[in-house]
């Protein structure tokens, strides 16, 4: 009795031990097999890249120096990456976008970025506290003259959870922010939508009478992120 308990016993573990290996030898395989699938289509994108830049064209050895070559493009597209966002990064600084991403709760006026007279306050929603709602006194369009409250439909700040702060922060930091979608509710793509698409982005452009428009079109500015985004969204230094 004992003895065929023990004889199962050891078929057992004999068992576990051979589902184990299989186990481990599949997955081994796999892993290896998704890691050279990732360098095959690596090394595609980086050679077409190579070509769009026309760095390479016509090289007889550029197969054999693919690996070298590899790595000085990866180098060329983060540095593109990060300068395209130095680029955006003027933009946002510029206070027809940084007065609305303040780093306290009371939104920004003018080109100097004072803080907002009448004690207007961010509130959870980002729409004003109290009764000093933004919609009070920001109509849906801009009110012509100077000094007179820009509009725009659905005027406020960010939530009061989601602050998106642009005032004080690096070009690094920004970036970083950028990618957490903690911080933004955001996926990359869908940031390249908003920056491309958002009425008050857009509002930047068409800001009333009196004030300044961002360093660079909202073309270029648009065409920057998307580059930043899609090179690899590199962290400038
Ligand atoms: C009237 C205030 C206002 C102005 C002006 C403004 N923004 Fe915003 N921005 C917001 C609000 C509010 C949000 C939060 C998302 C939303 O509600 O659409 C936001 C979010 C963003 C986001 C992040 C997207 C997200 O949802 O987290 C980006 C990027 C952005 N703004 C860029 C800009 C740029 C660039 C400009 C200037 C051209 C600008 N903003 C001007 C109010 C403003
Ligand atoms: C009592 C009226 C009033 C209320 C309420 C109000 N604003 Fe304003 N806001 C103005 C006026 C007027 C200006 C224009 C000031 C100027 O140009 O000298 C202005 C300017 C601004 C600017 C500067 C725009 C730029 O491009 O420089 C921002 C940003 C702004 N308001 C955001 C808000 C937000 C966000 C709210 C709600 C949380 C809000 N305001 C509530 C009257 C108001």
């Amino acid at each position: 009795m004992e003895k065929t308990n023990n004889r199962r016993q050891k078929r057992l573990k004999l068992k576990i031990c051979f589902l184990l290996t299989i186990g481990f030898a599949s997955a081994m395989a796999w892993s290896f097999k998704s890691k050279s699938y990732a360098k095959d289509s690596d090394i595609k994108i980086r050679a077409e890249i190579a070509t769009d830049k026309k760095d390479n064209a016509g090289s007889a050895n550029y197969l054999d120096e693919k690996k070298s070559y590899m790595s000085d493009a990866d180098k060329k597209r983060e540095e593109e990456s990060a300068n395209a966002f130095k680029e955006a990064y003027r933009v946002f600084m510029h206070p027809r976008c940084m007065n609305c991403h303040p780093s306290g709760d009371v939104p920004l006026q003018g080109d100097n970025s004072q803080l907002h007279t009448q004690g207007v306050k961010r509130g959870t929603d980002g729409k004003g506290l109290y009764a000093l709602k933004c919609a009070n006194c920001h109509q849906s369009a801009n009110v012509p003259g100077e000094n007179m409250p820009p509009g725009n439909p659905n005027w406020h700040l960010p939530p009061a959870n989601m602050k998106m702060v642009f005032q004080g922060i690096s070009p690094a930091q920004l970036a970083i922010q950028f990618k957490n979608p903690k911080l933004t509710g955001k996926t990359l793509q869908e940031l390249i939508h908003h920056v491309e698409e958002d009425k008050l982005v857009l509002g930047g452009w068409n800001p009333g009478d009196g004030r300044t428009k961002p360093p660079l079109s909202h073309e270029e500015f648009a065409m920057n992120f998307r580059e930043w985004v899609e090179k690899g969204a590199a962290i400038p230094k």
